[in-house]
């Protein structure tokens, strides 16, 4: 299911990268800052989607994964607001089944991968510190690989739509970015 997931996702993983261009040399803090807000706008509802569609048998899978709180931290420690304009909630992935829930997750959770990556870069590009500014992409620390095999392990290990969590992923992604390239 992973290397189906990683294969049919690779192209919308490889757009979305490049339209946040997050390790550019010429990142500046306007831009991540913006990205920051971008990214807030777009996740509060979705994470909201997904704590409201969660099914009862991944409520301990979901527990502690909420991160637009951090997105909000990250933005009051430049003195700023999470104050951009959120997609309208008809363009918020239904999740309608587990199966698309679980898709869903697989977006969410796989990206604090990449987070690991752009957290060492922000570290050398801007001088940063002790996750201050950064608290989002810093994702669950030296915690991530457990929490992602928590993830992996559940989408090898249960019965469900292969189809439907490759589409739960698929409208996730296509929502982050339709989002992004008109708010960045
Ligand atoms: C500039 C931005 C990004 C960069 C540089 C980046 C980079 C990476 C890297 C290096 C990995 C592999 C990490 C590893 O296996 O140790 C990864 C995995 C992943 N990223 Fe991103 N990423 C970015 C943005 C995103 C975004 C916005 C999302 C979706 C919200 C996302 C979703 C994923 C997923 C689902 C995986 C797991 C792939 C798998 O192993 O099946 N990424 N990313």
């Amino acid at each position: 299911m992973l290397d189906r997931l990683r294969q049919e996702t690779r192209e919308e993983h490889q757009s979305i990268e490049a339209t946040l261009d997050l390790m550019s040399p010429a990142l500046d803090l306007n831009r991540y800052l913006q990205i920051l807000k971008s990214f807030h706008a777009a996740m509060a509802p979705l994470e909201k989607r997904i704590e409201e569609r969660c099914p009862m048998q991944y409520r301990s899978l979901w527990e502690g994964r909420q991160k637009a709180a951090r997105l909000r931290a990250d933005l009051e420690w430049f003195g700023e607001t999470a104050d951009a304009e959120r997609p309208a909630d008809a363009l918020v992935p239904r999740l309608s089944t587990a199966s698309h829930w679980l898709g869903s997750i697989y977006v969410v959770e796989g990206s604090m991968l990449g987070g690991q990556v752009i957290c060492r870069h922000l570290e050398k590009h801007f001088g940063w510190a002790e996750r201050r500014g950064y608290l989002y992409f810093s994702g669950y620390g030296d915690q991530t690989r457990e929490r992602w095999r928590q993830v992996t392990r559940t989408l090898e290990g249960d019965d469900l739509n292969g189809n439907l969590i490759v589409e739960g992923a698929h409208q996730t992604f296509q929502y982050l970015h339709c989002y992004f390239r008109v708010s960045l």
